[in-house]
């Protein structure tokens, strides 16, 4: 079974960091690194094969300013996931398909970004820069009815980077 490395655990909350890591000492975790951290401005350097946000995103679209932060959100999270890596979002606020949606619309601000070369400033060749497809969703959550849609109250969604 090939095990994971390289484990960080980041929240711009001290207390929530505070608490992980006494979580992760109880239950005998010791190889995890902790890292107070805003991921709209992360001190996080490396590219990780796998990213998972719980809740994260949900918190920064509560914000007044949700809208203009999801798009930060985006774009320092994209940076964060190495290429051919995964990045997995689990939700309470957005459906599967918004998700998706979110993605395709980042995707498509990168097409944008390259159209317009005069207004960019991005360095690196079209191709090295992050984007995402749908990779797969759990299935198996709880779904209930209403007003004739099936739905649940979790979702959580893997894309894959290019
Ligand atoms: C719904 S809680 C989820 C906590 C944890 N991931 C879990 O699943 O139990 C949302 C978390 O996002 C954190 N958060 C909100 N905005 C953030 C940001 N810009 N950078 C880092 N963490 C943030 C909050 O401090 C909070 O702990």
């Amino acid at each position: 079974m090939t095990k994971f490395s390289n484990l960080t655990g980041t929240d711009y909350s001290e207390g929530a960091i505070d608490l992980a890591r006494s979580l992760a000492e109880r239950d005998g975790f010791s190889n995890i690194n902790f890292l107070v951290d805003d991921v709209l401005e992360t001190k996080l350097e490396g590219q990780f094969q796998l990213v998972v946000d719980k809740g994260t995103l949900d918190a920064i679209g509560l914000h007044p300013d949700g809208p203009i932060k999801r798009i930060m959100y985006w774009e320092s999270v994209s940076k964060l996931v190495a290429p051919g890596g995964v990045l997995v979002i689990t939700s309470c606020n957005s459906t599967k398909d918004e998700l998706v949606q979110e993605v395709e619309n980042f995707n498509q601000r990168r097409v944008n970004t390259f159209a317009e070369p005069e207004s960019s400033d991005e360095t690196q060749p079209e191709e090295l820069l992050p984007t995402f497809q749908y990779l797969s969703h759990v299935r198996t959550y709880p779904t209930f009815t209403f007003g004739g849609s099936v739905g649940s109250r979790v979702a959580t969604v893997a894309f894959l980077r290019n």
